[in-house]
This record gives structure tokens, sequence and C-alpha cells, in this order.
């Protein structure tokens, strides 16, 4: 028998093991709701994305299986191809319209939309200013254009301002920053960073996957929650997450839509939607429109929750929005945190190096418009018990 040349990973997963970072798969074996069952275990569910429970609003629901019925499961084909059905077009209409802006794409994932675009727009002679906590799928768009990548400390818009003054003006310059960071839910440098791109004459752009739904008048994003229409070139924001289904869009010109259409590789070479999808996310955007005060709801659970947390004694770090990390130190702490939260009926990841940096790992938890205070409650008090417990509160 042949040796096995994948044999080293082997010692890679050994190696996880061994720093109690390895993780299994949690199975969820109900619908992603507030309370729900994973692992054959009840549990308080602080780990979805599902800000405003729209995963399972009957709306979102009723409208993916209508679909479905009138026109199939698939769609068949790339979207410049054969791939572009009616419902593509209304969904990009509608986010366009919401946005306030003159066009959309939209992409398979939040991942794709970010990826595929910083990758379209820039080639190896631009240079592209990044927050050190921008999101791995902006990274990955940076080194997949080959452009120069500059990384500025998180938030720093004065040492942003230091990379851009020492660049030639002649330099095409890309600046950068999510809206809400992923891992610790702290609000992008965006009033600052868009009066450097207007002095150096950047492309800004900001990545809104947490704050689409979740900041801003209707859940429009954080550009709107700062007052900061037209000054954004690109806004990406997703589907996957306050959206409750799947997939990404980016908010723009007309020009640079068509532009995308043309050359963003996902879009080029991966297939469209499904018509449930698209069907979902247009009722989702009604359900934003018609129905404000879910995003109270939110916002309301949120300060309860975070105050909660706080009066416990924890270290919830800089969060100004609904994912409130509790950060341990080691990484081997926060999954044995994890770990016993889970087997008292929370679940709220584990979150260490390489996702975060090594001495400040965390148990990340997001509360949604859905939960009820009882849950919440509930998690608050198992939290007091096992960081006790821990040895992580006195
Ligand atoms: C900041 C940020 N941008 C983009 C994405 C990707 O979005 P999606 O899950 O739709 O691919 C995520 C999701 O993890 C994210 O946290």
């Amino acid at each position: 028998m042949r040796p096995d040349p994948l044999s080293y990973l082997t010692s890679d997963l050994d190696s996880l093991k061994q720093q109690g970072l390895y993780r299994r798969l949690r199975i969820l074996e109900d619908e992603q709701k507030p309370t729900t069952r994973f692992d054959r275990r009840q549990v308080v569910n602080l780990s979805s994305n599902n800000y405003l429970g729209l995963t399972t609003h009957p709306k979102l629901r009723e409208a993916a299986l209508d679909a479905t019925r009138r026109l199939g499961v698939g769609s068949g084909s790339v979207r410049t191809i054969a791939g572009t059905m009616d419902i593509h077009m209304e969904l990009e209409r509608r986010l366009a319209a919401f946005k306030n802006t003159e066009a959309v794409v939209v992409f398979q994932s939040g991942f794709a939309a970010n990826a595929g675009t910083v990758a379209a727009v820039l080639t190896k002679d631009d240079v592209v200013v990044s927050d050190e906590l921008n999101h791995a799928s902006i990274i990955d768009g940076c080194r997949l254009s080959r452009a120069t990548i500059k990384v500025f400390p998180h938030k720093n818009v004065d040492v942003a301002r230091q990379v851009l003054a020492g660049l030639p003006a002649s330099q095409r310059k890309l600046l950068i920053t999510d809206g809400v960071f992923s891992m610790d839910g702290d609000v992008g440098a965006l009033p600052g960073l868009c009066a450097l791109a207007e002095e150096f004459g950047c492309i800004m752009m900001v990545d809104d996957a947490h704050a689409s739904g979740v900041f801003g008048k209707n859940g429009r994003g954080t550009i709107d929650h700062f007052g900061m229409h037209g000054r954004v070139d690109i806004q990406v924001g997703t589907l996957s997450k306050a959206i409750g289904v799947l997939g990404g869009y980016v908010a723009g010109s007309r020009t640079l839509i068509e532009f995308l259409y043309h050359r963003a590789r996902p879009f080029l070479f991966s297939t469209s939607h499904p018509p449930a999808v698209a069907a979902a996310c247009i009722a989702a955007v009604d359900v934003l429109e018609q129905e404000p005060q879910i995003i109270d709801r939110l916002w309301e659970n949120t300060r309860f929750f975070k105050s909660g947390l706080a009066a416990l004694g924890f270290d919830t770090g800089l969060s100004q929005s609904p994912i409130t990390p509790v950060i341990v130190g080691e990484g081997a702490l926060a999954m044995k945190l994890s770990d016993r939260l889970f087997e008292e009926g929370v679940f709220a990841q584990g979150i260490a190096f390489p996702t975060v940096a090594r001495d400040k790992a965390r148990v990340r938890t997001i509360v949604t418009a859905t939960h009820t205070r009882d849950e919440l409650q509930f998690a608050l008090d198992v939290f007091g018990k096992v960081g006790r417990q821990l040895g992580i509160l006195q």
C-alpha cells in the first residue's frame, strides 16, 4: 500500500487536540431558533447570526415554498448564461431601492461578494488599505487581487492616514473596513475613514455583513446609521445573517454593478441561487420595511443581555452590537467554558486563535429579537454559575 500523502494533516489535527482547540461540529436537529436542539440537547441558542428570527418567519417560509412550486428547486446555470431568473432581478431591484443606491448585484454568499468584488476591482498595481480585523473574505479578496496590502491597527484612523500619505497620489487605493466586526461586535471607524477616502481619493468599501438588518433605519446598515449615504462607493451586505436566508450583495453605482456582472469571478463561474432563496430574501426585505419593531426588540434584548454579562463581571470587550464576546484569554479555557455552558443548556461557541488573537480567546454570544427574557435570564444565570466554577469570575 502506498504511504498516505495526506498523513501530515493527521499531525496538524493531533496538535489541535493537544492544545484543546479541536472542534467537533455541533449538529442542529431542529429549526434555527432561540431555544432548539443541538447534539440531542435542548439549549438556549446564543450562536446563530439569525438576529431577527427570520430563518423561521412564516412570510419567508411561504415565499420560499411558493417559489419552489412555481419555479422549481434550482436555477440550472450561472447568472451569465441561463441562470438569471426574473426573481433574481427583482431581488436586486428591491435591495437597491432599500439601500438607496443605483444598483445591486447578488452573490451566492457574503464571502463571495467580498472576495469576488475586491479581486475584480483591483489589480497588482493598486494598493488596499485594510483594518487588521477585517473579515477573512476581504483578506482573501485582497490576496486574489495581487494588489499591495497595507494593514492598519484596528480602527486606527491616524495610522491609516499615515499609510495613505506615504503612497503616490497617482496610485489607485481601496480603503476597506467591516461595518461591524464579527468577533468583537464593535463598529468600524466609518466617519473618519470616509473623510480619509475623500481626502486621498480612495475607493471606499464597507462590509456590512453584521450590520444589515441590525443598524440604521429599517436595518439599512452602518452607512445609514452614520448618515453617510453617497460617501461609500462599495457597500457589501449579507443575506445569510439577519436576512435569515443565504447570499451576499454589493450595492453601488450602476457602473460598478455592470462591471461586476462582467468581471466578478463568483458571479461568472458559480451557479445562481435557487428561486426559493431569492423569494425568501424578497420577503425578508418586506419584513424589514413593514415590521421594524423586530429590530427594536433585537436592541432591547441586546441591552438586557450585555448589561447582565457586565454585571456578572465578565470582560465583554468593546462591543456596540448584538455580538457580545465573553473574553477569557487562553484558547483552551474558552473551549472549556463553551463546553460547560452547553452541558448546562446554553450554546455559545468558543473562538480561539487563529480566528482571534492567542490571548483573546472567547465565547461569542449573539442574542436575537426572538429570545424571550426568560431565555436570556436563564443564559445569564448559567454564565454566572459556570464562570464561577471555572474561576473566570470571583
Ligand atoms: C464580516 C463578515 N463578512 C462577510 C461574511 C460572509 O458572509 P456569508 O456568511 O454570507 O458568506 C461574514 C460571515 O461570516 C462576516 O462575518
